[in-house]
């Protein structure tokens, strides 16, 4: 098989192996730097869970710098799991969850299970200083089980806080904040939960926009509906009014996102980058017999929208790999080759048909995205309601759709397997501008 096939163009890909959360996201010295989950031995996620990293002046020329942290010590032996960067001047500082799996007849949720906070620093996000405990499981409030995890730092009136993802005995999800003048000690300062939503909280992230506070995680256990939280987990953001939880809001209605980040650039956007892909699936992705599985979304802007919700739209650098753009009309059906960035403004009931299987279909305030054959290896259909919806635009990457609908107020993220680089579009209810897209330069490395 061409094992070039479905690789990716504009979307951050492991080279071999099994790619999951987004991490360490941030901006220092000149660069922009993504870490993430990374299983090289497995692309299945098996074997040794350690951090990869990217780098990038501009969000469009990347390269992969290699594997940057390995689960060597008796504090993370079993995974560095996921964490967040905060930088000072000169240094950037890395935490994370140090996974520890103990001997014995454990059920590891309430017992047999160590969830470390490991703290390293780096002059340049590949070269690590060694790694230091900052808190451990006697560190966390009595009504913790042992999954704790994900700390986010960030910097709120003169002090570092680090917030964490956590599942109580109780099985209730929650977050908790724990602050520091130093980024070494670390006290307890308060919960932050809501009645009955699901059994545990991931990857947390508090972060402001405009003024406003929103907490971001990615909620496990939360019932299934039709329209709403229809993936295995949910990912999402609660927005915060006077102190206290208001308002939760999906993130995506695709089949593949999950545990998000975000980091403000020096100009002070904030971008949130997702996996686009996310645990216990039952549909699945053919890049596994070619060595690989998974990718990360591209960096979106997310903007507080007139409807108090916050909008994603694709960071605005990508503009830059348009190429001259095709019209395609009313009714008509052609071929593109892939990647492409398509966008449409409609009103009323629309349909979008691509590479013949793939129906993108909006009607009386309801999106659906469905897969009919093959090309979708299991996915079938998700639903995203919209009372109304002004605008379209799709990234079409070689194995994946981002579809970001009114300016952004809901996206759908999908992966999908074509037999070719060229597959078709038709068009009914709008007229669309296309334009073909330049590969970004991604630079990988076997190591
Ligand atoms: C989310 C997650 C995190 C954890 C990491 C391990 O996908 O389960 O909570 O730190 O993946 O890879």
């Amino acid at each position: 098989m061409n094992n070039d096939k479905w690789r990716q163009k504009l979307h951050l890909e492991p080279q071999k192996g099994w790619l999951n959360d987004p991490n360490g996201l941030c901006y220092f010295k000149g660069k922009y730097h993504v870490f993430f989950q990374y299983s090289p031995d497995s692309p299945l996620g098996e074997g040794r869970k350690c951090w990869g990293h990217y780098e990038s002046p501009d969000l469009l020329n990347w390269e992969f710098t290699g594997t940057v942290l390995y689960p060597d010590t008796p504090y993370d032996k079993d995974g560095v799991f996921s964490g967040s960067a905060i930088c000072t001047d000169d240094t950037m500082h890395l935490f994370y969850t140090g996974n520890v799996m103990e001997d014995g007849d454990h059920d590891y949720v309430t017992s047999g299970r160590g969830a470390n906070v490991l703290h390293v620093t780096t002059k340049d996000g590949k070269v690590m200083s060694g790694k230091k405990l900052v808190l451990e499981n006697k560190d966390y409030p009595s009504y913790c089980s042992c999954h704790v995890r994900d700390p986010k730092i960030y910097s709120e009136q003169g002090k570092y806080k680090m917030v964490l993802g956590a599942r109580t005995l109780e099985d209730k999800g929650c977050v908790m904040i724990y602050s520091s003048d130093d980024l070494e000690n670390w006290v307890f300062e308060e919960k932050i939960t809501t009645e009955n939503f699901g059994f545990m909280w991931e990857c947390p992230d508090l972060f402001e926009i405009s003024g406003r506070k929103f907490l971001s995680l990615s909620p496990q256990g939360v019932p299934h509906h039709k329209v709403i939280f229809q993936n295995v987990y949910s990912s999402g953001y609660f927005k915060f009014s006077e102190d206290s939880l208001g308002r939760y809001t999906e993130w995506d209605c695709g089949f593949d996102w999950y545990a998000p980040q975000t980091f403000e650039t020096p100009d002070g956007r904030r971008i949130i980058i997702g996996w686009m892909g996310i645990g216990d699936i039952p549909y699945s992705n053919p890049t596994v017999a070619l060595g690989w599985q998974h990718c990360l979304t591209l960096p979106r802007e997310v903007r507080v929208n007139e409807h108090g919700t916050l909008s994603q739209l694709p960071c605005t650098e990508i503009n830059s790999l348009r190429e001259d753009e095709i019209i395609i009309a009313d009714g008509s059906c052609e071929k593109f080759k892939l990647p492409f960035d398509l966008t449409a403004e409609v009103s009323g009931k629309y349909e979008i048909i691509i590479d013949k299987d793939i129906v993108l279909h909006y009607e009386n305030g309801l999106f659906e995205l469905k897969f009919l054959g093959m090309v979708g290896f299991g996915r079938d259909i998700r639903y995203a309601e919209m009372d109304n919806c002004n605008d379209i635009r799709i990234i079409a990457d070689t194995s994946s759709l981002e579809i970001y609908l009114d300016k952004g107020r809901k996206v759908l993220s999908t992966r999908f397997y074509p037999d070719s680089k060229e597959v078709s579009v038709l068009v009914r209810g709008l007229s669309a501008q296309i334009y073909p897209m330049r590969a970004m330069n991604i630079t990988l490395r076997d190591e």
